[in-house]
């Protein structure tokens, strides 16, 4: 899919801006602090319905404004506006100016997939960051998913509420374990093929980026030992078994809440082992493979985002990245100064400063 255009208005430093994008390397340019992450940010909005740097979506509004406002113009099989309206409280999403009730009907009709320099922090994170990174992209390709995701995060706090109650009713558990069962089985199921798909491409994706003859990859820790044969049944089990577990320490020990999405170097945990260098390129190798997984499921190249990435890696790294990925997709880049090995005529670039974009050359 290409971005065509975009109109923000009193959304972060912008009060009014529109930019029409190219359909191949678009570069946005600006000194710090002029809004090159903002604009990105919005479009993230538009793929997500939320920012990725702040769940605070209050903070997204310009200051001293009522409400924020994204549009979008994209172009898949046809052409689609889109757009988000953020209040103080709460948002509303509109598709072709008709309003949806659901995020689930929004999320993934524009897809994105951005690359950020803080994207490495979660190597470190908690388990529940490389989770929400999970969920977030298979909830692009899988509406369902996310209605699943949604149903189970219900039951298992009722699970624990009721584990916490004084006399636990165990007619109840059952059916609430059945339940979560089903659900789980749903997302499981989803969160392999997804693990899968990129196990079979980054291993390749990192040695083209980084020449390294190094094989970095994911690794899905799952709930159950044998994901790729997981039943509802065998879901049922691992609840009924940790059940006397959970009574006692008034909680849920396992499913797919606990669950965690591993990155190795040669097999190994990639923390203690890999040079931020190695860690970057590792992040950019999921993010290509994450832009693969989002076009097989979808049969729509998603557009790439990359945020202030070229300056953190050396020259003949950058030129490999732009190669590998300026022909197949619409890609948006921001950078302090634009790269002088770019060729000016098969890019689109653009100047931003004070909450203004201007089109610098190529841009339409
Ligand atoms: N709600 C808001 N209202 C007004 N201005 C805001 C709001 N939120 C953020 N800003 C301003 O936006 C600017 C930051 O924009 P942004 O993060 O896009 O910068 P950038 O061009 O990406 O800079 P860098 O090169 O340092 O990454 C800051 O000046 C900040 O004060
Ligand atoms: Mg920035």
């Amino acid at each position: 899919m290409i971005v065509r255009s975009l109109k923000i208005r009193n959304f972060r430093n912008y009060e009014n801006a529109e930019i029409c994008l190219n359909p191949g390397l678009n570069v946005i340019t600006g000194h710090n602090a002029q809004g090159k992450t903002n604009l990105l940010e919005s479009l993230v909005y538009l793929s997500l319905t939320r920012s990725h740097r702040i769940s605070d979506d209050r903070k997204l509004i310009h200051e001293g404004s009522d409400f924020a406002d994204i549009r979008c113009e994209y172009e898949d099989d046809r052409i689609q506006t889109i757009r988000a309206i953020i209040h103080p409280k709460g948002k509303t999403l509109m598709v072709r100016g008709q309003p949806v009730r659901k995020s689930s009907e929004f999320i993934g009709l524009l897809n994105v997939v951005l690359f950020a320099p803080d994207d490495l922090r979660i190597f470190n994170d908690q388990p529940r960051e490389r989770r929400r990174v999970m969920n977030q992209e298979i909830t692009k390709v899988s509406g369902k998913y996310l209605l699943a995701l949604n149903h189970y995060q219900n039951l298992l706090k009722e699970r624990n509420i009721l584990l916490k109650s004084a006399n636990t009713d165990m007619r109840y558990l059952d059916i609430l374990d059945e339940q979560m069962a089903r659900e789980e089985y749903r997302i499981v199921f989803e969160r392999n093929k997804f693990i899968r798909q990129i196990q079979s491409i980054m291993p390749a994706l990192y040695r083209d980026i980084s020449s390294d003859d190094i094989t970095v990859n994911v690794r899905y820790r799952c709930c159950v030992e044998d994901p790729e044969n997981v039943s509802e049944d065998k879901l049922l089990e691992m609840h009924r078994q940790n059940r006397e577990k959970d009574l006692e320490n008034r909680m849920t020990s396992a499913g797919i809440h606990r669950e965690d999405i591993l990155f190795e170097l040669e097999g190994k945990n990639l923390i203690t082992l890999a040079s931020q260098g190695q860690k970057r390129m590792t992040m950019l190798a999921f993010k290509m493979a994450l832009l693969r997984y989002i076009q097989n499921e979808t049969g729509k190249r998603p557009v790439l985002l990359l945020d202030d990435v070229l300056s953190e890696l050396d020259l003949t790294r950058q030129k490999k990245l732009l190669d590998m990925v300026k022909a197949p997709y619409q890609c948006i880049i921001t950078s302090t100064e634009l790269p002088e090995y770019l060729n000016r005529n098969e890019i689109a670039e653009y100047f931003v400063g004070e909450g203004t974009v201007t089109p610098v050359s190529g841009g339409m």
